[in-house]
């Protein structure tokens, strides 16, 4: 199995690199250097070139990572390569399945369209993805080699949107959040590195909470809010300041 990464910025060496598939060949290809060299750097094994025709020559699967308005000129560059492969994955945002079927000119390959989020540079993303196309046998290929990205979770296209604003967007917000905390744990006389480190590794144990036990979150609120304790009066003085109100305003907002 010959797979090609076109692009080699965040999204593709982050993919790259955490390509599982014990017998795939993995050739990527960026116009600069040094970009190729990091990732040769954590897995030598992989071919690279400045040439995106040398990676995708006979490729089964292409993951396409450029930004999209780079992406018309790599399809017509890569126009051949494209129809003969088995699987087209692109990570460009709002270019959906149709509109790259159609940029192609084909429907013979299966189409994945794919919105992750930074965390796949640590195995712990959130990718959003739907198809076209793609069989159920394809379909395991592709999510079983991108399972070393972190988490995937198929969905329409209609969804995508949504899923992007939680998710890729979300990543942004949930910083936010723990930059805006750490300064409240400052204020009462943290050192801001532990604040940082103290709210990221909450925001963990909450992640985990939730996944372990398949609660809702309000019921871990429960846990912690005793009546007339400190935690219900600093839930109260954030909702009074807005709280869910401007998360769900912002990612209402998060729409292309
Ligand atoms: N970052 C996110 O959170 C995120 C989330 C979801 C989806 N995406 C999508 O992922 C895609 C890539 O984003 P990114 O953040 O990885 O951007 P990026 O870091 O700028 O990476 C884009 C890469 O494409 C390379 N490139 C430019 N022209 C090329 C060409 N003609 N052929 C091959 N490679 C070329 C660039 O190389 P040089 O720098 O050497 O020119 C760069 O390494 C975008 O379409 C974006 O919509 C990103």
């Amino acid at each position: 199995m010959k797979t090609a990464v076109i692009g080699a910025g965040n999204m593709g060496s982050a993919i790259a690199v955490a390509l599982r598939n014990a017998d795939t060949d993995i050739r990527v290809s960026n116009p600069s250097q040094p970009k190729l060299d990091r990732i040769r750097s954590h897995r030598p094994g992989i071919h690279t070139t400045n040439s995106n025709r040398e990676a995708a020559d006979g490729a089964d699967i292409i993951i396409l990572a450029v930004k999209p308005w780079v992406m018309p000129a790599v399809i017509e560059e890569l126009r051949d390569e494209l129809q003969n492969a088995r699987a087209i994955v692109s990570v460009a945002a709002g270019i959906e399945p149709a509109d790259l079927a159609g940029l192609v000119g084909s429907d013979k390959p299966a189409y994945f369209y794919l919105i992750p989020n930074t965390a796949v540079a640590v195995g712990e993303g959130m990718t959003f993805y739907c198809t076209q196309g793609a069989d159920e046998k394809i379909e395991k290929i592709i999510t079983d080699m991108l399972s070393g990205t972190g988490k995937l979770i198929h969905v329409t296209p209609r969804e995508m949107t949504a899923g992007m604003a939680v998710a890729s967007c979300g990543m942004a917000y949930a910083m936010r959040y723990i930059r805006a905390a750490a300064q409240g744990g400052v204020e009462l006389g943290l050192r801001p590195s532990t604040a940082t480190a103290a709210v990221a590794q909450t925001l963990r144990g909450a992640a985990a909470l939730l996944e372990s036990r398949g609660s809702h979150p309000e019921e871990e609120i429960d846990r912690v809010t005793t009546p007339g304790g400190v935690t219900i009066k600093g839930l109260n003085a954030m909702e009074a300041a807005g709280f869910s109100a401007a998360v769900v305003a912002g990612i209402k907002a998060s729409r292309p």
